[in-house]
């Protein structure tokens, strides 16, 4: 397979989202996906009414940075469309996500794009570009949305929140939505054996798993839910239902 030919995750969720820059070896794996997970459009489509609406809550708490972690391709209603007047920093360790963005977001001084992996948190915030856009001595929302199923155990995505929340200032945010075979794990089992095949590592977790990925970050709204549940003013549910895509938003309120 050249490079060419082979699948892109984010051309894939673009396409997943109604987009039109899928190549054909993109198209198949995307329609193999929906085909062994039919949900899996609703919640691309979830994944991004859940952005809208926790960039909604953190702007009306003041946050004016914004630290969007495996940003993906530019698509309707970005981060820094809905957060205008904010600082904002794109962050894909894919180049051509990355070179998109940047098309993107040319002449905007709020708003830069950095290549980064964030597999490797002190280097994206240390990174020259993060430090000169984001001040960490004030709030700062990092955003990381469907992206850390894309990160096996052995890479430790825990370790990686943790060295984000002692970055970071009190009051900052933490957002994660995260797949999971919580609610179906026979489709979502196939989801991950499409993506292995095609070489792109999945791990969707559980929602105790997911919920320890936000390391100290308390959990505020409904805490982790449905992605297409989550509201902020919400109350947690008394027993949380299963879910496929789960979405939460913590905050620092400690040292
Ligand atoms: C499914 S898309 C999600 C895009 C966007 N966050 C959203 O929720 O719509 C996942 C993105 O994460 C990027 N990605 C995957 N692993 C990454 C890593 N280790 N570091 C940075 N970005 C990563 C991919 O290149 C892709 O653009």
């Amino acid at each position: 397979m050249t490079v060419d030919e082979a699948p892109n995750v984010a051309r894939m969720w673009d396409y997943h989202q109604g987009g039109d820059r899928a190549s054909p070896a993109d198209r198949r794996l995307a329609d193999a996906v929906t085909t062994a997970c039919p949900e899996l459009p609703e919640a691309a489509r979830a994944n991004r009414a859940f952005l809208g609406r926790v960039l909604q809550h953190l702007v009306a708490r003041g946050i004016r940075q914004f630290l969007d972690l495996g940003a993906g391709l530019p698509t309707a209603r970005n981060t820094h469309q809905m957060v205008c007047g904010s600082r904002v920093v794109y962050v894909d360790t894919d180049p051509m996500a990355v070179l998109h963005n940047r098309i993107g977001v040319i002449g905007n001084p709020d708003v830069t794009v950095v290549q980064a992996d964030l597999r490797d948190p002190e280097l994206v915030l240390r990174h020259r570009d993060v430090r000169h856009y984001i001040d960490f001595a004030r709030p700062v929302a990092v955003l990381a949305l469907a992206v850390y199923h894309f990160v096996p155990d052995a890479e430790e995505p825990a370790s990686g929140t943790a060295s984000i929340y002692d970055h970071v200032a009190p009051g900052s945010y933490l957002a994660i939505s995260h797949g999971s075979a919580d609610d179906s794990p026979d489709r979502v089992g196939r989801v991950a054996d499409l993506y292995a095949a095609a070489g792109i590592p999945l791990r969707p977790r559980s929602r105790s798993e997911i919920a320890a990925l936000f390391d100290r970050f308390a959990l505020v709204g409904p805490g982790l839910v449905a992605a297409r549940r989550w509201e902020p003013s919400a109350p947690p549910p008394a027993t949380p239902r299963p879910a496929g895509w789960y979405a939460g938003l913590g905050r620092k309120t400690g040292p």
